[in-house]
This record gives C-alpha cells, sequence and structure tokens, in this order.
C-alpha cells in the first residue's frame, strides 16, 4: 500500500506545482478573492498585456491560471460573450528571444488543438487539427510537437525545445499560420487565448529583461487574439512595465501580495478535503502546524508546502499512524527546529554580516543596493561585501541591477528565512532534543 493511501489520501496533498487552469484549480485556490477578480477584469477588459509583480513563491502562476479558467467559465455560464482560453502551462522566460518565440507559438498550436471541442462549440473559426498536427510534426520542427505532454509547472514546451532551428521555424510560415488561426478564432473583441510568461525575475537584469521584451514585442506580443499575462518577482515585472517602447502593450502591474494568514488554515483544508480518500485521514501536516511553517518561511506557500512535503517524506506511514494530532504536530515543530539549527550550524559569518540578515529580516526580507545608509553601512560596496557573504551561503538572492540601484532585488530566500528562524528563537542552545 501506498504512503499517501495508508495515511487516506490518494496522493500528496502538499504538492507544490501551481494549480492548475481548472476546476479543480479554482478549488483549491483560497483567500485570493479581490485579485482574482482584479487580474479577471484586466484580462477581461483591458487592451493591454496584464504584469503581475510579487515576492517569490506567494501564488503568482497559480491565481493567474485560475483567473484564466474563470474567464472561459464565464462564457460557458454565458456570463459574457468573450470566450477566453488558457495556454496548455506557463511559458517560462529563457534569453534567446527566438527559442522563447517557438515556445510561444507551439503553445498557441497546442492550445487550438487541446480546446478544439470549446473553440467548436462556441461556433469559432478554427484550423483542422490535421492541419495543426501536421506543423507540430513536422520534421522541419523538430517533429516536437506531440511529444510534449508535460503537465503544469514541469517546463512543459519550453523544457523540451532544442531540436528545432530557429532559421527553420521562421522561414516555415508557421508565424504566418499561426497569426491568421487566431485572427479567423477570435476576431476583435471576442476573447483569445490566454498565456502566462512567467518568472521574468530569471533574467536577473531588468536591461535584460526589457531587452528581450522589446524583441518578442512584435512577434508575441502583438499577436491579435492573444492576452498575455507575465509574472515577475524582485520588482523586475514593475520595471520592464514601465520603459517607454513596451507602454501602451503593458499595464501597470497588480501587486500580488502573500495570502492572508487567516486563510491559512482554509488553504491546507481544502487540499486535505481535495486528497482525501476516506475519513478520518491522517495528514501528517494539519492546518495548525501548516499555520507555523508558513510563518516561519515568511508567508510563502511554495516553501512552507515543501517544508511540509519533506517532513512527510522522513517518516514512515506507521509513524502518523501511531500518534495523535497533538504529538503530530509537535513531532513537525521539532522537525523543522532540527532543520533550522542545522542549516545555521553550517553557516560560518562574521558578526557584522550576521547582523546584516537579522536586519534585513526584522525589515522584511528585501532590501535594495542603495539602502546601504538604513542598514548602518557608510557606502555601497561595503554593504555590497556582506551581501556576497550571505549569498556565497545562499542566505540571500539578489539579481544584478546597474541600470536600477533602487529596485529591491535583494531578498532572503528559504533557507535565510529557516536561519533567521533558528537565531531568534535561540534554538541552537544544546537543550534541543533530538541533537
Ligand atoms: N491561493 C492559493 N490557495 C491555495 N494554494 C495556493 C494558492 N496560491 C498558491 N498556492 C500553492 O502555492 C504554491 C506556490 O504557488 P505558485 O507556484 O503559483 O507561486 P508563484 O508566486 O508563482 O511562485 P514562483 O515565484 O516560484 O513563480 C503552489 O503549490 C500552489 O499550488
Ligand atoms: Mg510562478
Amino acid at each position: 500500500m501506498s504512503f499517501w493511501f495508508e495515511l487516506g489520501f490518494a496522493s500528496n496533498p502538499y504538492i507544490v506545482k501551481p494549480l492548475p487552469s481548472t476546476k479543480e484549480g479554482r478549488d483549491l485556490l483560497v483567500g485570493r478573492e479581490p485579485d482574482l477578480r482584479s487580474l479577471l477584469r484586466r484580462v477581461e477588459e483591458g487592451d493591454t498585456h496584464v504584469v503581475v509583480e510579487g515576492p517569490n513563491g506567494v501564488g503568482k502562476t497559480s491565481l493567474v491560471a485560475v483567473a484564466a479558467w474563470v474567464a472561459g467559465e464565464r462564457f460557458r455560464r454565458r456570463e459574457t460573450r468573450q470566450l477566453f482560453v488558457p495556454l496548455p502551462e506557463p511559458l517560462q522566460i529563457k534569453e534567446d528571444a527566438d527559442e522563447f518565440i517557438s515556445d510561444c507559438y507551439f503553445a498557441i498550436a497546442r492550445a487550438f488543438l487541446d480546446n478544439e471541442d470549446t473553440l467548436r462549440r462556441a461556433d469559432r473559426r478554427i484550423p483542422k487539427s490535421r492541419d495543426i498536427r501536421r506543423w507540430l510534426d513536422s520534421p522541419m520542427l523538430g517533429g516536437k510537437g506531440l511529444t510534449i505532454s508535460t503537465p503544469w509547472g514541469g517546463g512543459g514546451v519550453s523544457g523540451s525545445a532544442t531540436a528545432n532551428s530557429s532559421a527553420g521555424f521562421s522561414g516555415a510560415g508557421f508565424k504566418a499560420t499561426i497569426r491568421t488561426w487566431l485572427r479567423e478564432a477570435f476576431p476583435e473583441g471576442t476573447g483569445g487565448l490566454v498565456g502566462v510568461i512567467d518568472n521574468l525575475e530569471l533574467l536577473e537584469t531588468s536591461d535584460a529583461a526589457r531587452r528581450l521584451l522589446e524583441e518578442i514585442r512584435d512577434p508575441v506580443l502583438q499577436l491579435s487574439g492573444m492576452r498575455w499575462v507575465l509574472c515577475g518577482a524582485r520588482g523586475i515585472a514593475r520595471s520592464v512595465a514601465t520603459t517607454p517602447r513596451l507602454n501602451g502593450v503593458l499595464s501597470d502591474p497588480i501587486e500580488v501580495a502573500p495570502v492572508d494568514h487567516q486563510y491559512i488554515p482554509d488553504l491546507i483544508e481544502a487540499r486535505l478535503r481535495q486528497y482525501s480518500i476516506r475519513t478520518p485521514s491522517r495528514p501528517p501536516v494539519s492546518s495548525s502546524s501548516f499555520e507555523h511553517v508558513y510563518e516561519v518561511s515568511h508567508k510563502n506557500l511554495r516553501d512552507s508546502l515543501r517544508h511540509a512535503q519533506s517532513f512527510a517524506a522522513a517518516y514512515e506511514a506507521d509513524f502518523f499512524l501511531a500518534k495523535n494530532d497533538e504529538q503530530v504536530h509537535e513531532s513537525f515543530i521539532e522537525w523543522l527546529q532540527n532543520l533550522a539549527v542545522e542549516n545555521e550550524r553550517s553557516v560560518k559569518m562574521q558578526p557584522r554580516t550576521w547582523r546584516l540578515l537579522d536586519d534585513l529580516a526584522s525589515s522584511g526580507g528585501t532590501c535594495s543596493p542603495s539602502d546601504f545608509d538604513s542598514f548602518g553601512f557608510n557606502d555601497r560596496a561595503h554593504m555590497r561585501k556582506n551581501v556576497v557573504e550571505l549569498e556565497r551561503y545562499s542566505l540571500v538572492i539578489s539579481s544584478k541591477d546597474d541600470d536600477d540601484q533602487r529596485r529591491r532585488s535583494i531578498e532572503i530566500t528559504s533557507k535565510g528565512w529557516l536561519v533567521h528562524y533558528a537565531r531568534a528563537e535561540g534554538l541552537s542552545a544544546p537543550s534541543i532534543p533530538g541533537l
């Protein structure tokens, strides 16, 4: 019998993938009603692409995926005449513009194929699936099309985009064909495909992000019948949204804040309910345990779920079955504390660098290189030296940004928050049981 089955679940309820663009995704999205409404309004009513900015792991990709599904649902319920259909998965940004453009076109072709019935029922003019398959399978394109079937979050189309040569791709007329398909299926004002361009922060500098977005402006962002949502962290989305050449193409960014603490019990219980196959089940991480780890990881949902998952994986099912709720909760806290202490012990830094970590944590966990003064440094270079040391231990992550020194581009990592937890709680003392 599988581990999760023994505990009364169909599979792992703490899975860290973004929520899918489906009814299940909608059911699991908790604490985001105002964000969902405002995003939906921009997708449905705006004439610019939408920009979403927010810290890592707060749920940006999930929010956008669910919004795209809800937009489609509104059409099915006849609440609007605009039909919106999500692309099969979010597109991960990459530096090579040609390769990224090719990823976008493939995703669009796949969306036509995957949503043939929906589009047909809505009386839309759509290409013959035979023609789409022919394009996707064409040897000139590396025949990669139909071999892609990756679920959300797994890299998908972009992950396998190696075979196709961009020269062959652009010469193929594929782009012109895609343009026609989109124009015919979605005449002005009748909706479109919704695509997510995710993780802009992977481009590191706002200069690189701007260059890439300018390169894809005409072939991707100006495609009629497409509504793009661009997501980024550490200020990068905000930074690109305001550049002159992209003005009028991108909206002012929507800021996505962490899910408020009050929703966390419901959020985790919705998951436990969804995955449960009998009652009572025995969740390794209950809602109160999850509230604790959510606080420790500074409201990073992805990191909190990852810790919950690792705790479950650290023991056999019998371990959980033999304990009551209170005992499982205590084991979790002890496990998390041990993890924090182990991480803290592996770090050997000067007192000044430790103080920077402490100060950064108490001021919210992010800062920009120009904040040196408020952290007690005489100049930027001195603060930089300490930041580099924190980076060396992966306690902070920072994007290089020569053209925008004020961007809050330095951020405490998951490991940084754990180490901070060990310090703030004074856990290093040798009295911790089990060490
Ligand atoms: N409102 C929500 N309700 C329930 N679960 C959520 C919610 N938002 C996000 N999640 C879950 O939290 C995790 C992180 O979400 P997601 O990947 O969307 O965050 P992100 O901000 O896009 O992260 P990244 O910065 O890594 O791109 C996922 O496992 C997702 O399923
Ligand atoms: Mg994301």
